[in-house]
């Protein structure tokens, strides 16, 4: 694991930024793993702004989002499409065709999981995933458990999450409680992966995460596994590495 500190979230975002931008000239039909919720929204306005320099070309590539909430419309607005294209995909000139986010209201959800490993594995496998972490230090919506998660998975939201993202709700009751999300082993599947941490809140996890024992009741820290991992902080984030 390669922890990089950097002095403030801009500079995160812009170091994140220049990662995507070398994976896509590396290779122009990347599969992107991708991420939502606060943590990342800096970074793809650093991709945006990349993208309208001409420093950045998403015409060949695919993506495939982490998670989506169970029970919500893709157009409502706290959905993970709704702010994917919101974020990021209304701004750069990926095929919407080649973005994926699970359905969060099919009928058959795990006709959906399974269907979302196989779509992956079709386009041959996740390039580069963003990761953010929870304060529990989950990655994903896998929260911490007595066993590592395999493959895509309706996963059941801990309390830790659903009061970290209850205040983007109306009311905490609207929060749904479960999410389909990629599990630990389709995450590690992925041959580069890029975490970000910004904030104190987040200090605890990502301790954890670098120095603590490998177990599932810190999801995270499976990436010490990983041959390929590179873990962008601000000052705070690291604060107690
Ligand atoms: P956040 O969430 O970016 O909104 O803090 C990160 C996560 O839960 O993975």
């Amino acid at each position: 694991m390669k922890v990089h500190v950097f002095k403030d979230s801009q500079a995160v975002a812009k170091a994140a930024a220049m990662i995507f931008a070398a994976q896509m000239s590396e290779k122009p039909d990347s599969v992107l793993g991708l991420a939502t919720g606060a943590t990342p929204v800096e970074t793809y306005k650093e991709i945006i702004s990349l993208y309208n320099d001409g420093q950045i070309d998403f015409a060949k590539a695919h993506s495939y989002n982490l998670d989506e909430y169970i029970g919500l419309e893709p157009d409502h607005p706290q959905s993970y499409r709704y702010f994917m294209q919101e974020q990021l995909f209304n701004h750069i000139n990926i095929d919407p065709q080649n973005t994926h986010v699970p359905s969060g209201i099919a009928r058959d959800l795990a006709a959906v999981c399974a269907a979302y490993d196989a779509a992956i594995k079709s386009d041959g496998g996740i390039d580069l995933q963003l990761l953010g972490i929870g304060k529990n230090a989950h990655i994903g919506f896998n929260e911490p458990s007595d066993h590592f998660s395999k493959g895509t998975l309706v996963a059941d939201l801990t309390e830790s999450t659903i009061n970290a993202n209850a205040k983007f709700f109306d009311s905490a009751d609207e929060m749904p409680r479960q999410a389909v999300s990629m599990g630990i082993a389709s995450i590690m599947k992925s041959r580069k992966i890029l975490l970000i941490a910004l904030g104190e809140d987040k200090a605890k996890a990502i301790s954890d995460m670098v120095n603590g024992p490998i177990t599932p009741q810190v999801p995270a820290s499976i990436l010490q596994l990983h041959d390929n991992v590179i873990v962008l902080l601000d000052k705070a984030a690291a604060s107690l590495l």
